[in-house]
């Protein structure tokens, strides 16, 4: 029996706390101005004192087990996606299932930065597809405020990034023609410390230190134009080649979700693809870039506004560090 992997439940979490440009702009040499001009992003969220990464991503995939119609028990398979590690190890698959109670089902993380979540989404259709799994619960979960330098060294990048958590649930679909049609993904390692953390490295001795430490070697570091000139390279190319996978055209498409890495990108990437912007909604100006978290978090938001009818296309694109990118198109 032919069966076809597909998105059953969705679920977000954002901290409570909202960080604007101008609080921001207390902290170090920018403003509103700069930031919105170049990004689009006006707030995002930080998680206060005593919240875990786990602990955003249980609420999100407690929302998104819920809206699947199932108990947490139900679930047999839970991968999650980030570039903000809880610990060294075990990865956060371990707090979240955890804290989730969900007995000893397999757990892992998946490592794939601002596209984890597409690359968390061609795994478990995978899982699904072949029947090894039956409810694969995938969440994407970013705390990246605690790693950010918030001095003038950090500006070009603590502005730009935020937290969140957004989980789905895939099951299969005996309607083959709904579901994950197709997930296409790419990496590129050759420019990998071009959007980095370099420390804690077990490359090198000592791993980490007080000395790089003060030099800011734990904080991310971007060459932020070559990662945009990238990313509206590698973004289209990749559009096309899933579009082309199901013999499908840019407006048969009914929304794009982009990540959310800057409204420019995106803005960019949509006006070569003749693609309307009306199609291509948007959080970066509420949340900041979450990195894997993004997608996931905007398409639950849509789904719980109404936004996304049964029967529509989907097309989902991302582009991060590694480099890694990925698209994918979903049928609701
Ligand atoms: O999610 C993973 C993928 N990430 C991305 O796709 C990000 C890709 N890159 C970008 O989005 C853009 O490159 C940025 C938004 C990060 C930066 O925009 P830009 O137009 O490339 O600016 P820039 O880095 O060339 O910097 C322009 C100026 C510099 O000053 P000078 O050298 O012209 O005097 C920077 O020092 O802006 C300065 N600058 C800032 N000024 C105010 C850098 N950061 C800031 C800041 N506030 N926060």
């Amino acid at each position: 029996m032919a069966i076809n992997a597909r998105i059953t439940g969705t679920g977000h979490c954002v901290p409570s706390r909202v960080v604007t440009n101008h609080d921001l702009a207390r902290l170090m040499n920018t403003s509103d101005e700069w930031i919105q001009q170049r990004s689009g992003i006006s707030a995002r969220r930080h998680v206060d004192d005593g919240i875990a990464p786990s602990d955003i991503g249980v609420e999100a995939a407690l929302k998104a087990i819920e809206a699947a119609g199932l108990k947490p028990n139900d679930i047999d398979l839970l991968l999650v996606t980030t570039l903000s590690s809880e610990h060294t190890f075990p990865g956060t698959a371990a707090f979240i299932q955890r804290k989730l109670n969900i007995g000893t089902i397999p757990a892992f993380d998946l490592r794939a930065q601002c596209s984890g979540f597409l690359y968390g989404l061609s795994v478990a259709k995978a899982f699904v597809n072949s029947c090894q799994y039956k409810r694969v619960l995938l969440v994407s979960v970013e705390v990246q405020s605690r790693a950010l330098d918030f001095s003038d060294r950090g500006r070009d990048t603590a502005v730009l990034f935020g937290d969140g958590a957004g989980a789905v649930v895939v099951e299969p679909s005996l309607d083959v023609e709904r579901g994950i049609m197709s997930v296409l993904l790419h990496s590129e390692g050759e420019h990998a410390e071009r959007l980095w953390v370099e420390y804690p490295s077990l490359a090198k001795s000592p791993h980490v230190s007080p000395e790089i430490v003060a030099e800011g070697g734990v904080h991310p570091k971007m060459d932020g134009k070559f990662v945009f000139k990238h990313a509206v390279t590698r973004l289209p190319e990749v559009i096309q080649e899933t579009l082309a996978s199901l013999s499908l055209t840019t407006p048969d498409i009914d929304w794009w979700l982009f990540h959310q890495a800057n409204l420019r990108i995106n803005e960019h990437v949509a006006g070569l693809m003749n693609i309307p912007m009306e199609k291509c909604p948007f959080n970066i100006d509420r949340y900041g870039n979450c990195s894997s978290a993004s997608i996931p978090i905007l398409l639950d938001e849509m789904v719980r506004r109404g936004d996304i009818k049964k029967g529509q296309l989907i097309g989902l694109a991302a582009f991060g560090s590694g480099f890694t990118w990925g698209g994918a198109v979903l049928r609701w």
